[in-house]
């Protein structure tokens, strides 16, 4: 068995392998990702949208985000959990931060937390750290900052904004941060952020330099019909597959032959005879008690 996968172990991973890093919502996914060899596995508030259809994630709060955590912690995986902290929950008191990054540990079982923001957000981030909790930064395109950028935009773009952005994961880095997620900068951006930093990057729509990568599991596989950012690449369509069986389904239900006879229970024929016969009032229950669904229950399962 491999060892389990800690956010040190991913801080000294800087420079080597490749890092890979997806999404996971519920037990479910989380198993297959974990299975197919993930890293870390990001609670991401991203399950605004590919989840829960919300247009963005401004609404997730930190009692939804938890209950994701929860299930996919359930799944006991290999890989490093992070859960990502909603908007408000790290923006009013640092208090309030290190008690709501708390909840992820104590009630979702999260590993780890990650949080949106840089030079604003270093105080929070510490305190975060002092209370023993590893931090993920995440920089450049921040979906929580949305209204902020007046729309998701690459960052970025211009010289001074790059410089910013460099300074920032430097900031973060020195802070103690254990990784910083990269998302949505030009390439240059981020190799030049990703030579500069001690921790690993992980980028998303941030170019081929990074030290690892991360994607949202429902885009990776194609569980949606929706258009999706240039930077993903779909690697299934399960939309279609899931879609072609459930037709499969709803056919063989009109047509009869769902459930056949493996799907179904039996009686012995000895007590199907029985019910023949009290249902028709010519026979008294053996044992004259009432019948029961767990009477009739028990019998079923059994056969
Ligand atoms: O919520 C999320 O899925 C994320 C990743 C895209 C980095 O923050």
């Amino acid at each position: 068995m491999t060892a389990k996968i800690t956010a040190p172990a991913i801080r000294a991973r800087k420079g080597g392998d490749k890092i890979t890093m997806i999404t996971a919502y519920d037990e479910p996914t989380a198993r297959i990702a974990d299975r197919a060899g993930a890293d870390i596995i990001l609670v991401g508030d991203s399950v605004a949208n590919v989840v829960l259809g919300r247009t963005d994630t401004l609404g997730m709060t930190i009692d939804e985000m938890v209950h994701h955590t929860a299930a996919v912690t359930s799944a006991e995986p290999n890989a490093l959990i992070v859960g990502d902290m909603p908007w408000l929950s790290y923006h009013t008191t640092t208090e309030a931060a290190v008690r709501n990054a708390g909840r992820f540990v104590q009630e979702g079982g999260a590993e780890s937390v990650k949080l949106e923001g840089g030079e604003k957000r270093l105080d929070v981030i510490r305190a975060v750290l002092d209370a023993e909790i590893p931090v993920m930064g995440h920089l450049g395109l921040t979906p929580q900052s949305v209204q902020a950028m007046g729309g998701y935009h690459v960052q970025g773009r211009q010289a001074a904004a790059a410089y910013n952005l460099v300074t920032e994961a430097k900031m973060l880095a020195e802070a103690g941060v254990f990784a910083i997620v990269l998302e949505g900068v030009p390439d240059v951006v981020a190799e030049l952020v990703t030579r500069e930093v001690a921790v690993p990057t992980i980028g998303i729509g941030a170019g081929a330099a990074c030290d690892g990568q991360v994607l949202v599991f429902h885009d990776v596989l194609g569980l949606h019909k929706k258009r999706t950012a240039k930077f993903v690449r779909q690697y299934a369509q399960l939309a279609d597959v899931a879609e072609a069986a459930l037709q499969e389904f709803f056919a063989d239900v009109r047509s009869g032959d769902f459930p056949g006879e493996d799907e179904t229970y039996h009686m012995p024929e000895e007590s199907a005879q029985i019910l023949e016969e009290l249902h028709e009032g010519s026979a008294d229950l053996p044992g004259a008690g009432l019948v029961t669904d767990t009477f009739l229950a028990d019998e079923a399962m059994e056969s």
